[in-house]
């Protein structure tokens, strides 16, 4: 069965305890080798997408491709679009039969974003697909999107009122961590996690999943964090390997060799974090 609803992958990660990786790819040897790390911890996965890499290859081919490689593979995987402010680009990927969205109306104020969630929970549903809700912008620029700037912190009731009116399939809250590089340590609101968890059971998601400690992600994951989002160490060991292939090898010109050990160092990156997750042979 591989390719599966997000609901499915999410339950099973929560109830169970473990995470389960979403890496954002940006073409598809990055696609390939996520699955492939799937495929040889026999972990489920969710291979996730940000709104600038939709504009530039397409939900289309970007789906297409997804499809191809994962139905390769028999481990569950997902297609998720990344923080998508855009109500009209979210649509065009479920239209193009892609299984989740996070629609980030975090930028609006509270009952703007109840009501345009809503909406997007009701289209999305009919597509059988799923949707991740924010109230609260995540520290930290992703691909053009976001702000270094704190957001602000609703309260509980205020989450917990959104969780259920707008009936998202899981929930990005606030908790200190920050996509990108962190330039300090991060203070992480393990309680928040807890208490949300304990009033709306519901799957949650962590943001800024590069530079985080195995402890911070084991904590974060035991009390409910079922997605783990990495975007900024996959783009880094995607660099890395470039340029270690390509100064160890100064005169090799066959673009293959230079693909494969890109692809084999992406692979590994990705099976490590698997491991740390606890997402290693839950493949059902
Ligand atoms: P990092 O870039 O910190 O890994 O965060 C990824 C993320 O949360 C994508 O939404």
């Amino acid at each position: 069965m591989p390719v599966v609803s997000m609901q499915s992958i999410l339950a099973d990660a929560f109830a169970h305890r473990y995470g389960v990786a979403a890496f954002n790819v940006f073409n598809d040897l990055t696609l390939d080798a996520v699955l492939e790390a799937a495929a040889q911890t026999n972990s489920p996965v969710i291979v996730q997408v940000s709104v600038k890499t939709v504009k530039q290859i397409g939900a289309g081919l970007l789906q297409l491709m997804f499809a191809e490689l994962a139905n390769r593979r028999p481990i569950p995987a997902t297609l998720h679009l990344d923080h998508c402010p855009d109500f009209a680009v979210a649509q065009a990927c479920l239209e193009a039969g892609w299984n989740s969205v996070l629609f980030d109306a975090s930028n609006l104020s509270y009952d703007e974003n109840v009501r345009q969630t809503t909406e997007m929970v009701t289209l999305a549903h009919r597509y059988g697909a799923a949707v991740e809700g924010e109230l609260e912008p995540v520290k930290g620029v992703e691909d053009d999107h976001g702000s270094d700037e704190e957001g602000a912190i609703v309260t509980l009731e205020q989450a917990v009122q959104f969780m259920r009116l707008t009936g998202i399939d899981s929930f990005a809250p606030a908790i200190g961590t920050a996509h990108g590089v962190y330039t300090s340590a991060p203070t992480i609101n393990y309680a928040r996690v807890a208490e949300i968890v304990a009033a709306q059971p519901l799957p949650i998601v962590l943001h800024g999943g590069t530079g985080l400690s195995d402890t911070q992600f084991q904590q974060l994951i035991a009390l409910g964090c079922a997605k783990v989002n990495i975007s900024t160490a996959l783009k880094i060991t995607y660099a890395d390997s470039y340029r270690t292939y390509l100064s160890a090898h100064p005169s090799e010109y066959n673009p293959l060799k230079l693909l494969d050990a890109v692809r084999a160092d992406v692979v590994a990156m990705a099976k490590s974090y698997m491991q740390i997750f606890g997402s290693v042979g839950r493949a059902a």
